[in-house]
């Protein structure tokens, strides 16, 4: 059964994935595309709705993007969003002008419940604005649904051609009648059922998957993540040990990481697969020795895990499947997916395939955001420690070492960071912030313990909050946790004798500290 569909359609702006996010929580199903996308394509989908993205540029500027009128004459419902609903009133011959001032933050917006869209939201409620340009005369057909004291045509609509304009964002949490106001469209406008949920997509990949498969034999790299995680359950779950996993051990990851990873995949644990650990430790303490440029450690770390993968690989010979824990902001980041594409080449480890002789490769959480893999994950009964496990790079603390790494130092830099994700653990804060980590400095300084002068290093600990890791704020710690992980890190992490917080935002840093 083909699934119903409603395509959101990026001009560039910064809350297109949040856009999508909304559809899905109103059980629709819900793809991003670039306003490059042709009309053909959009035609051969099917979709439902469509729904047009704000965007950073003016509709009337030769060179903003656009779309072609007739993308409004498929008679297929349309909502235009902040530009998406400038643009659909320049196209459609309304004028859109630089406002004298703008509106931006939380703005009171009167609504006329008459309209479809307004269903059941109250005349008067809280939106969230960001605009220069506004529409200062509606497309011909159009009549205003609502509007703002600053902004006469807060909305608009052709209710018979099933085209609606709004000027605020309706998917940012700040616009309280937001949800109701995107499932009104959604479902009583385009009509949708709403019948897409997560316990489905399990069933639905686990049958795929089989069918896809067949006998074929499955090669997998497993990092313990969360993505890679839930990816090899969801295989396991449908083909059993025709699933290899490989996961490299290189003495980078967090303190008791390695076998708590085989615990879960490895023999003892509570999957049918095969599970191969290469313990490489060593071989990467001998490479990074010396190397004290950042760069070159992750260029060192991810060149070797291709070699080391190539090397389990050839052991294994000719796989039918490669597995990859793609999940949709990968796909959207890399630029296949939306406009505004931001890319993060660092973030997953190239050449990969390159290296393994495979025929395909089997993405299973293509289509998810991180917080549906997690909740994937908790439908797979994954351990929840692993599955709201946090983001941790691929270089793993090579990267969060200042400075050459030795064995040494990673087992403080581990021994401190595990202090740190203890306390705030302990003291129920950890699914509040973003990330956190502690990271080692390259600062030796000198200190006094007991009697005895001391000249040891510096831990710092991170914390941010942010939503798109883009973009990132220190987190407000409580003074009392922090202290309390200072007071730990010295008295038990040997050759630590200073811990210092970050208080840095990205930009100008970034969330690592390398
Ligand atoms: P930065 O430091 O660039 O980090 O502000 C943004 C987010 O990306 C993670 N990160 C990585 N993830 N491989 C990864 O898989 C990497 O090489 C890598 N470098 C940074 C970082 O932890 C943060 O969540």
């Amino acid at each position: 059964m083909k699934k119903e569909l409603v395509i959101v359609i990026d001009f560039g702006g910064q809350y297109n994935q949040l856009v999508a996010r909304r559809v899905r929580e109103c059980n629709v199903y819900c793809e991003i595309y670039s306003y490059k996308v042709s009309l053909e394509k959009i035609k051969a989908m099917h979709p439902k709705g469509i729904i047009l993205t704000g965007g950073p540029n003016s509709c009337y500027e030769a060179k903003a993007p656009t779309y072609s009128k007739e993308l409004f004459e498929l008679g297929i419902p349309v909502l235009g969003l902040c530009y998406g609903a400038q643009l659909m009133q320049h196209v459609l011959g309304g004028k859109v002008e630089r406002a004298d001032v703008r509106e931006y933050g939380k703005t009171e917006v009167f609504v006329k419940q008459t309209s479809p869209l307004f269903h059941n939201v109250p005349t008067s409620s809280i939106c969230w604005m960001s605009h220069f340009d506004y529409i200062s005369t509606v497309a011909p057909g159009f009549s205003i649904s609502g509007h703002t004291a600053d902004c006469p045509s807060a909305a608009c609509e052709n209710v018979e051609q099933n085209l609606y304009a709004i000027q605020f964002h309706p998917e940012v949490l700040h616009t309280v009648e937001g949800t109701k106001i995107l499932t009104n469209f959604v479902i009583d406008v385009c009509g949708c059922v709403a019948d897409w949920r997560m316990d489905s997509f399990v069933e639905e990949q686990i049958s795929l998957i089989k069918e896809k498969v067949g006998d074929g034999k499955v090669l997998c790299a497993l990092s313990g993540g969360v993505d890679s995680s839930v990816a090899a359950v969801l295989l396991s779950k449908a083909i059993g040990n025709q699933l290899t996993c490989v996961f490299v051990d290189h003495g980078l990851l967090r303190k008791d990481e390695g076998d708590e990873v085989e615990a879960i995949f490895g023999p003892e644990g509570s999957y049918d697969l095969n599970f191969i650990r290469v313990n490489v430790q060593q071989r990467y303490y001998d490479k990074l020795k010396g190397v004290t440029e950042p760069e070159e450690k992750r260029k060192i770390i991810g060149e070797e895990f291709i070699r080391v993968f190539e090397e389990e690989a050839q052991k294994i010979g000719a796989v039918d499947f490669l597995v990859q824990g793609t999940i949709y902001p990968d796909v959207v980041e890399s630029g296949l997916g939306g406009e505004s594409a931001v890319i993060k080449s660092h973030h997953n480890v190239g050449g990969l395939p390159d290296c393994v002789d495979f025929k395909e490769i089997i993405e299973p959480l293509r289509d998810l955001f991180k917080d549906e893999v997690r909740k994937v994950g908790l439908e797979l009964d994954i351990p929840e420690y692993l599955v709201f496990r946090q983001p941790f790079p691929g270089p793993g603390l090579g990267i969060r070492i200042i400075g050459e790494v030795t064995e040494e130092k990673v087992k403080m830099v581990q021994e401190a960071d595990f202090i740190y994700r203890e306390e705030i653990a302990k003291a129920g804060i950890d699914r509040s912030i973003g990330q956190y980590f502690a990271a080692l400095t390259n600062m030796r300084s000198v200190g006094v313990m007991g009697d005895e002068r001391t000249y040891d290093y510096a831990v710092a600990l991170r914390a941010v909050n942010t939503i798109d890791f883009m973009t990132a704020e220190s987190a407000e710690i409580p003074y009392e946790i922090l202290n309390k992980v200072m007071s730990r890190i010295i008295n038990e992490v040997r050759g630590v004798n200073r811990v210092m917080y970050d208080l840095t935002s990205k930009p100008p840093g970034t969330i690592e500290f390398e």
